[in-house]
Order: C-alpha cells, then structure tokens, then sequence
C-alpha cells in the first residue's frame, strides 16, 4: 500500500493527514499499531491507534495527564526550566488522584445534566440571534458565523458571564488555542494574564452576590466539596478551554455531515425524536478531535504489543480508534444512524471523561436543528471536495462551511 512507502517521521502532522488521515490511519492500526511520530521541536512520541489500546491507555494511570510530569519532561528536554501557570496547574483535565478526585466530585455535583439542559432555551435564543446575523448573507461561513461563537457564548452563560464580555471571551479562547507552552513570544502569558484577572474578578463579584450559575455552585459549595479560589480560577479555565474549540469542531463537523447526507438530514428532520439515539454516530464519524490529551508514561507501559518506556510522550489516537472494524465491525467508515450505540472515544474514557459530554451534545443538536429547520435549502457552497481541515492542538475543525441558503 501506498502509505508504507509515504510514511514520514512526522506523518501526523503532514497536511496530506491532517485532509485526509483514515488511509494512513487504517495502515498504521493494522501494521505498527503503536508507532512512533517525530515531534517538530525535537524529540518523539508514542502513536496508539487500535480501540482496545486506546482505551486502556485512557484508564491506566501510567499514562499519566498531571501536568508537572509534563513540565518536568519539558524542562528536561529543552534545557529550561519551566513550570505551568497557575490557571492550567490546579484543574481536574491535567491532575491525577489524589489531587484530581475532590476536583471532579465537586464539577460533577455543580454541572449536573440537569444544569446543562436547562441552557437549551438560551442555546435556542442564541443560535437564533446568530442565524439572524447570517441570514442576509449570500455566502455565510457557518464557522466564523456559527460554529465558533456558539459554544463560547454558551459557555459564558453557563458560568454567568455577561453578554458585554463575550467578545473578549472568543478572543482569549482563540488565542489560548493557537500558542504552545514553549511560544516564548508572550502572547500566552498576556491572555492567560488578561481571562485570569476577568475571571478572578468575576468569582470575587459571586462570592459576594450569589446567583443560581455554576461559578456560584463551586463557591458557594457546602465545605466538604469546597475547592479553593485558585482551584475554581482553574476549573473555569479547563471549562473554556475544554468546552470551546471542541464543540466548535463538532459543530461544524455535524453541519457539514448533515449538507452531505441528505437522506439522514431528511430523518432527523422529519423524526426529531431521533436525534439522541442518532449524535453519538454523527460525533463518531466526524471525529470532533484528533487525539486525547497528551499522556506521559510514569514507568515503561506494554502496550498493543510495544513497550514505552518511561518520560515518553504518548498521543492517542481518537480518530483511529473511533474507525477500528474490530470496534465497529460495519463500514466504519459510513455514516449508519443506524448503528447500535457506537462507543466512540471522543468524549475520552475512564475518570478523565468530558464533564461537558452532555452540554456538547445540547448545543449540537440545537445548532443543526435551528439551522436546518431555518433553512430546509441550506447547501454546501462549495464542493465537499473543498472542504478543508485545520489542525489546532488536539481538535480538528474545518477551516471554513461556506453555504448558500
Ligand atoms: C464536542 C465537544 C467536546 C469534546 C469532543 C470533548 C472531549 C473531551 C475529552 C476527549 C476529554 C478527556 C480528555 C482526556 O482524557 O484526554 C474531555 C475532558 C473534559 N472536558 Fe470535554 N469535550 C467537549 C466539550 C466539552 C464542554 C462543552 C465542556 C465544558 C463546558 C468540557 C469540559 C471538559 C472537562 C472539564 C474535562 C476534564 C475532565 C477530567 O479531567 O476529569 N468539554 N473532553
């Protein structure tokens, strides 16, 4: 096969991949399962691509997300000792237990599913207001226009910020997504500096005046939940971080699924009360993001065959693995709304898993229905041969939906 002879050091990260990953993919899972990528600063990491693997990797410790270990590894490497801010250092995605666990309880008690839902009428205002924006175009890009403000909007409400801020916060989740810790240019530390005093400011303003939103429940928590003021800075910052970009991808992913399969778009829309059963494999076969968070291996870890050895960093591959045949035996490669609960790995697995899985799935679902409900003759603007895919960190968005009503 062509991809044997292809096959780069740093084929994870070529532009041909980032279009096109699942050929390459399907050679690597049945060749070298886990396999080894170049890192552009220097260096190398672990590429796990088989569903079993991965998920086993996502609940074994030893494939640890504490975010010192990573610094450590980093420090080592380029000689210059770094240590993470304090925003990034003290919330539950980049923690292990002990530390992790009285983190995860007390976002899981304040961001119920009931919470999440009871957003869905301002998820529907929203979408509303933003369609209402595009509606006069004559080729609106739905992800500039759509995809990318939604989430970030909702999010924002989620944790009582006003309306006026939300520039600002499209902005800063922008910015955080585009530079890398070892960026020495100082656009990081500016924007973490600038959300990290907003929001400092707004936690101080709910201590004081209590409302019925998230930030409030973590403040406001009976003691034995309490985090401490720097843990709910953080917290807040893996909300954002966590919950914009992703949702963003899947928006755009889910839309653009929906312009090219007209037959399903026309279920959905005629059988509303499919829509449940029917994201999950809508969220597996756009594949939202490429790949977990980074793991470090705290000792050497066997491994589909493979053993890493220690300080290695190891990526996991959600897209590879969310289209094994071992795992999704029929036509992975197709979207089946069919299909009996697909398991995908995109919300991740084991006690890392997305506490924002079901605010995700609310704001998808609204954001296609509104749209095509809006819209029943909205169609791709361009060829879907066209459409192009960015690489930012682990997500894997569409760079542009150009349409036309
Ligand atoms: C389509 C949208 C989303 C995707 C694909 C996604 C994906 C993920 C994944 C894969 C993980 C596990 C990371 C790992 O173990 O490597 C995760 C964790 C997390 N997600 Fe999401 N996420 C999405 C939306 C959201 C939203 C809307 C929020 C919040 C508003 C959110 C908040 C979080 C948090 C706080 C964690 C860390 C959980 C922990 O470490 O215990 N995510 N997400």
């Amino acid at each position: 096969m062509a991809a044997t002879r292809t096959l780069s050091k740093y084929w994870l990260l070529t532009n041909d991949f980032i279009q096109n990953p699942y050929p390459v993919l399907e050679y690597v899972r049945q060749e070298r399962p886990v396999c080894e990528v170049s890192l552009p600063g220097g260096g190398r990491a672990w590429v796990v691509t088989r569903y079993d693997d991965a998920k086993a990797a996502l609940a074994d410790p030893r494939f640890s997300r504490d975010i010192h270990v990573h610094y450590r590894l980093m420090s080592r490497k380029s000689g210059r000792a770094m240590t993470p801010p304090a925003e990034e250092a003290n919330h539950l995605a980049n923690l292990e237990p002990p530390r992790h666990t009285p983190l995860r309880k007390a976002i899981s008690f304040a961001f119920t599913p009931r919470r999440a839902e009871a957003l869905r009428p301002r998820v529907v205002e929203i979408a509303d207001e933003l369609l209402n924006r595009l509606a006069d175009q004559a080729r609106p890009d739905l992800i500039a226009g759509y995809a990318e403000p939604l989430p970030v909007m909702t999010i924002a409400e989620l944790m009582g910020v006003p309306a006026e801020a939300w520039p600002d916060f499209l902005r800063w989740s922008q910015a955080l997504r585009e530079h890398s810790p070892t960026d020495t240019s100082g656009v990081l530390d500016r924007n973490i500096r600038d959300l990290s005093a907003y929001m400092s400011a707004l936690i101080a303003q709910k201590e004081r005046e209590p409302d019925d939103g998230l930030l409030s429940s973590l403040i406001h928590a009976d003691p034995e939940r309490r985090l401490t003021l720097t843990e709910i800075l953080s917290t807040s910052f893996a909300l954002m971080t966590g919950g914009n970009d992703t949702t963003a991808s899947l928006v755009g992913g889910v839309i653009a699924a929906l312009l090219t399969h007209p037959r399903e778009r026309a279920q959905l829309l005629a059988e509303p009360g499919r829509w449940g059963a029917a994201t999950d494999e809508l969220i597996r076969y756009v594949n939202p993001i490429s790949n977990a968070l980074q793991r470090v291996t705290t000792e050497p870890v066997e491994i589909g065959g493979v053993t890493i050895p220690a300080d290695e960093v190891v990526i996991i591959s959600v897209l590879s693995a969310n289209r094994d045949p071992d795992q999704f035996p029929v036509h992975p490669e197709m979207l089946d709304l069919t299909r009996p609960k697909p398991a995908h790995l995109s919300f991740g697995f084991g006690i890392h898993y997305c506490s924002g899985a079901h605010l995700a799935k609310i704001i998808t679902e609204t954001a296609a229905r509104r749209l095509f409900e809006r819209f029943p003759e909205a169609r791709l603007a361009i060829p879907p041969a066209e459409l192009r895919y960015q690489q930012a960190g682990l997500v894997r968005p569409l760079a542009a939906l150009p349409v036309a009503w």
